[in-house]
């Protein structure tokens, strides 16, 4: 049912890319230092819980500001990066699969057996793309049938290599570079397209030799850091609901503070100022070496439709299916191509998204690598009618479609079968809906 009137300010959670990776290399450094960071999602939950495990985490608390606040002690030297124990551990990665594929990495450098294992739908989810670069290095990775459970017998000496990948993922570029740390020598991953790139910007703020150069990452190893405290900025990811929402809504004033602004993220704004959307980008410095700033989002005419492909689309691969409700809201056809790595995310997120236009009534059409999809105005409102949406218990999927609803778009109102699912990225979720309206 459309919302009337969206205002108000939003601090929004942690940043889920970062903190996993700010957990984890703080993990493998030398010494102690915190990580902090706000409302963290379940996925980060599942980082945390692993690196306890692993008998790397000695405290939490709470920050002045809220904040949660993780003590770490690293299991590296400050000239050989590691993971803490030798004892064969299992770790659960819950739905997460940047955790699942930065660990099969990490877990390399400890000398002891590490099992990973998830959730039904990360079970599901290709694991060889991690495991076969670092079996190209010596590391000793299984995986069954492609799939979690991984096994990682770590300790075995790696060599550095080149490695070309034939997909553009920073889940597995983190890996390698995380057990490159302990080879001899210079490993080098080749993207064929861009990628984000926090694991460069968090190892050179820790001191490791890191470069990039277009699509091509380096790091020379040996090589170890010395933990430092890092905070996390809130999630951009996070802010595209409301980002969308916002621009498509007729009377929306909406302010999100602290947000991460790293350009390898922040497509959704420049895809949406492109489709007309009235967004003010307010920089506020770093945040370590992130940028950070707040965002302010007001609604203003109705967007027009986008054509994205490759290039567009590396940027704003989690932001896709809420762009979708702002293509539907939009004039004219909007089309998704070469995003065909949403089809092995958390769900499908090309055949849930369109399902879940269609049963919202807006004219959507599946590709094999994206959509088309023809948008109409949004409704002030209520219908009659009220459609359930089919979520495969996937986070974005869920609060895409919540926010389709408040938007009023397409001819029908609309529940989603899963909202709890929000919390793998977003808890709070409900919550902060609640404020704006
Ligand atoms: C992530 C990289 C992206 C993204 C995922 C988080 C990361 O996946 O979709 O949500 O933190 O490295 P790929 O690496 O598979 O492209």
């Amino acid at each position: 049912m459309p919302a009337p009137r969206l205002r108000g300010t939003l601090h929004l959670p942690a940043d889920k890319s970062i903190a996993h990776r700010a957990l984890l290399f703080t993990a493998m450094g030398h010494g102690t230092a915190t990580v902090a960071m706000h409302r963290p999602g379940a996925d980060v939950r599942s980082t945390i819980a692993a690196i306890a495990a692993l008998g790397a985490l000695t405290t939490q608390s709470t920050g002045d500001d809220g904040a949660l606040v993780l003590t770490i002690a690293g299991g590296g030297r400050s000239d050989s990066a590691a993971l803490p124990g030798s004892d064969p551990v299992t770790l659960d990665c819950g739905n997460s699969g940047t955790l699942m594929r930065l660990l099969t990495g990490a877990a390399t450098t400890r000398a002891g057996r590490t099992t990973l294992t998830g959730d039904a739908s990360l079970s599901t989810r290709p694991m060889e793309r991690v495991a076969v670069p670092l079996r190209a290095m010596g590391a000793k990775v299984t995986t069954s049938d492609g799939h979690a459970p991984v096994v990682v017998d770590g300790g075995a000496h790696l060599t550095a290599t080149a490695h070309s990948l034939p997909v553009a993922s920073a889940q597995v570029l983190g890996a390698i570079a995380l057990a490159a740390v302990t080879a001899d020598g210079n490993t080098t991953i080749t993207t064929p397209g861009p990628t984000r790139d926090h694991t460069e910007r968090l190892l050179t703020f820790l001191g490791a030799p890191v470069t990039r150069e277009d699509h091509a990452t380096t790091l020379t190893g040996p090589t170890g850091w010395e933990c430092r405290d890092i905070t996390v900025p809130a999630d951009p990811s996070a802010a595209a609901f409301w980002l969308v929402t916002g621009a498509i809504h007729p009377d929306a004033d909406i302010t999100l503070a602290d947000v991460g602004l790293n350009p390898t993220r922040t497509g959704i704004i420049r895809i949406l100022e492109r489709m007309g959307a009235r967004i003010d980008v307010t920089p506020a410095g770093t945040v370590g070496p992130e940028p950070a700033g707040t965002l302010r989002v007001r609604s203003g005419p109705r967007l027009t439709a986008v054509d994205l492909t490759a290039d567009d689309v590396a940027d704003v691969i989690d932001e896709l299916p809420v762009l979708a409700v702002a293509m539907a809201a939009a004039s004219g056809t909007s089309t998704v191509r070469d995003a065909a790595e949403l089809r092995v995310k958390e769900s499908d997120r090309i055949a849930l998204t369109v399902a879940g236009l269609r049963a919202l009534g807006v004219d959507a059409e599946e590709l094999p690598d994206g959509w088309r999809i023809t948008g109409a105005p949004v409704r002030a409102t209520p219908s009659a009618t009220r459609a359930v949406v089919a979520t495969a218990a996937d986070h974005r999927i869920a609060m895409a479609f919540t926010v389709a609803n408040l938007a009023g778009v397409g001819t029908t109102d609309c529940d989603v079968d899963d909202l709890a699912c929000a919390d793998v990225s977003y808890p709070g979720f409900l919550d902060d809906l609640g404020a704006l309206t």
